[in-house]
Parts: structure tokens; C-alpha cells; sequence
């Protein structure tokens, strides 16, 4: 957000202020094969340097940071029922496609990763 005195100035002296550059580009990284998952279960992976995990239902794979906001316990320890995903610590939930807090105590959603399938394979968008 800019302020007001960066507005007027922007206006004045547009040479002064180049747009910004856009946004990089999706990077998707290899995550595996589909049957490297098992269903209803959450796999711990690191991705470029991230820890994620990883949790097939179905046909459909989700990818989010591996530690729950509320206290960075591994959220891969935790249960899944119908799209929820249940920190076992405290039993926060948050929605394994969005990673909003559907319940506390956490407060902050946790981070997801968008998951593509390529044929066989799966990969995960890291930027
Ligand atoms: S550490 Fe997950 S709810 Fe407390």
C-alpha cells in the first residue's frame, strides 16, 4: 500500500518509478508417483529445501508446510477426515486444500502448495 506522499510523488515523477517487476514463474518440482502415497495417510517430504507434507485421498493429492502453526508439530502425525486435517498435538484443523484454521487453538492457516499431476507423476509448485 502505498502512501499518500508516494502517490503524488509517483504522479509527478512516473520516470522515478518503474512498474514493478512481475511476478517469477511457477516452478514445479518432481514429487513422485501417485502410488508413492498412501491414501488417507500423510507422507513427510522435503522439496527444495521445504519441508512439506504430502496427503492423498483418492485421485487427489494435497501438499503443506509440515509444522502446525500453533506450536510446529509435525502436522504428518495428524488425522484426516473428510478433507480436515487434525494436528494431533492440540487438535487444531484446518482444510487440507486451503490450509485455513477450521478450528483452534492455531490462528495462522498453514502454508499449501499447489499439485499437479503429469501422467503418472505428481509435482508440486515451490516458488
Ligand atoms: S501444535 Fe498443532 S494444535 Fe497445537
Amino acid at each position: 500500500m502505498l502512501s499518500r506522499r508516494q502517490t503524488i510523488l509517483r504522479r509527478l515523477f512516473p520516470s522515478l518509478f518503474p512498474d514493478p517487476l512481475p511476478p517469477p514463474p511457477p516452478v514445479w518440482v518432481p514429487l513422485g508417483a501417485l502410488d508413492d502415497f498412501p491414501d488417507g495417510q500423510g507422507k513427510p517430504v522435503v522439496i527444495a529445501g521445504r519441508k512439506m507434507v504430502v496427503f492423498r485421498l483418492g485421485e487427489e493429492v494435497y501438499a503443506l508446510h509440515n509444522a502446525c502453526p500453533h506450536n510446529r508439530v509435525p502436522l504428518s502425525s495428524g488425522s484426516v477426515t473428510d478433507r480436515t486435517l487434525r494436528c494431533r498435538a492440540h487438535g487444531a484443523r484446518f482444510d487440507l486444500k486451503t490450509g485455513a484454521v477450521l478450528r483452534g487453538p492455531a490462528r495462522k492457516p498453514v502454508r499449501t502448495y499447489p499439485v499437479r499431476h503429469t501422467g503418472d507423476a505428481l509435482e508440486v509448485e515451490v516458488r
